[in-house]
């Protein structure tokens, strides 16, 4: 049997591969009133369709914990109890079709109120009376000089964002979801938080690395405090910012060092896997998108710290995925938009690689009729 399609577990939970959807955005919720931030239709056939098509687990897009942290008007919402039904249809569905259930957590900071394309809409209370909000971050620094700056955050406030964090964990959980990510990558807050690219405070939650960390320390306490330690928690994290290295330099942005503290410092407060992404924070910069671009972050990002991870980024051959894993670069291999187009990529994988394809058993019964 391929490494690819070989069982896995975390934390007590049995993945059958290792062959994972990642969170993608379906900028699709409705925006306003009690409804919005409710999974629809679209939602359950795409989610259900990639779960009986064979992947070990369904990360559900980017789930914002308030409406200010939305990136899009259009995202998911977590924020009132009033919605964990929409979510455990959800969650069932992904169940159902044989996949772990998970969610990504999300706060998008200085990077909110977008439209789907990424283009910043302005507030409602503005001049120009767009359907956006004002966002909040850190540090009042934009994203880029075409978005509003960003309020900075107070110290209740702060307070107030975790809370949001650990409800909507609650929720999630209370919906069936079987494990949680908390999105620290991309440039959305978390990330925020952590990079002195972005985070200029004075006060505890700034300064070195110790100070920029205390926003993701105080969260996955509180989540591991209160909720318990029944379920993996996950964080996906920009394991490099694609600076070039005399701005990296200059800028003593975070380093693989930090990182293989940050990670050690991650699975003792009851973090159980690293999901290795790149890049958002800065606009502008080059990223060198090729085959397999961020698989050698993964590997450091294994090496240096004692959390399995996983890869991502333009793996589109199922022996590609197949050599990541049997060299140790990581224990789980992540594809997103080849599944957008192909969701029972899985059962071709498995067959291309000779292993018996994860077929739901409602598609193997019956004889042809003619
Ligand atoms: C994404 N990605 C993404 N990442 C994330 O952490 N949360 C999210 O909600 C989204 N949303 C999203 C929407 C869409 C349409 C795409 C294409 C991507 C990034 C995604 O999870 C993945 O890391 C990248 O797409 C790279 O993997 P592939 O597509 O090259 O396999």
């Amino acid at each position: 049997m391929s490494r690819l399609f070989e069982p896995y577990e975390l934390h007590g939970v049995k993945f059958r591969n290792r062959l994972w959807m990642p969170p993608m955005c379906q900028f699709t919720a409705s925006s306003e009133g009690p409804s919005a931030g409710w999974p629809n239709d679209w939602h359950e056939v795409h989610y259900g369709a990639r779960a009986a098509g064979g992947v070990g687990a369904v990360i559900v897009e980017a789930t914002a914990v308030s409406p200010e942290g939305r990136i899009s008007p259009f995202d998911l919402m977590l924020d009132r109890d009033e919605k964990i039904p929409g979510f455990a249809r959800l969650a069932n569905l992904i169940k159902e079709g044989g996949a772990v259930a998970g969610i990504q957590i999300s706060h998008a900071g200085r990077k909110a109120s977008a439209s789907p394309s990424g283009t910043p809409l302005a507030p409602e209370n503005s001049t120009l009376g767009g359907i956006g909000w004002q966002t909040v971050a850190p540090s009042p620094l934009p994203f880029t000089p075409r978005h509003e700056p960003p309020r900075e955050l107070t110290l209740a406030e702060i307070k107030k964002i975790q809370t949001q964090f650990i409800e909507a964990t609650r929720r999630a959980l209370d919906a069936g979801f079987e494990f949680v990510e908390l999105h620290g990558a991309h440039g959305y807050l978390l990330h925020q938080f952590l990079s002195p690219l972005t985070n200029h405070r004075v006060d505890e939650y700034g300064g070195d690395l110790e100070g920029r960390f205390r926003f993701w320390k105080e969260i996955v306490v509180m989540i591991r405090g209160e909720l318990g330690n029944k379920f993996p928690l996950l964080m996906r994290i920009s394991a490099t910012n694609w600076l070039p290295q005399a701005q990296f330099e200059m800028r003593r942005d975070v380093t693989l060092e930090d990182w293989g503290k940050i990670v050690t410092e991650l699975a003792r407060l009851g973090v159980d896997f690293i999901d290795v992404s790149t890049g958002g924070l800065v606009d502008g910069v080059t990223v060198p998108e090729a085959p397999g671009y961020q698989v050698k972050y993964a590997s450091e990002i294994q090496n240096r710290g004692p959390l399995p991870v996983s890869a991502v980024g333009m793996i589109t051959e199922p022996a590609q995925a197949e050599q990541i894993l049997v060299t140790g670069g990581a224990s789980v291999v992540e594809v997103g938009r080849p599944l957008l187009t192909d969701p029972s990529l899985p059962l071709a994988w498995a067959t291309r690689l000779g292993d018996e394809a994860p077929v739901p058993e409602p598609y193997t019964r019956g004889t042809p009729r003619i």
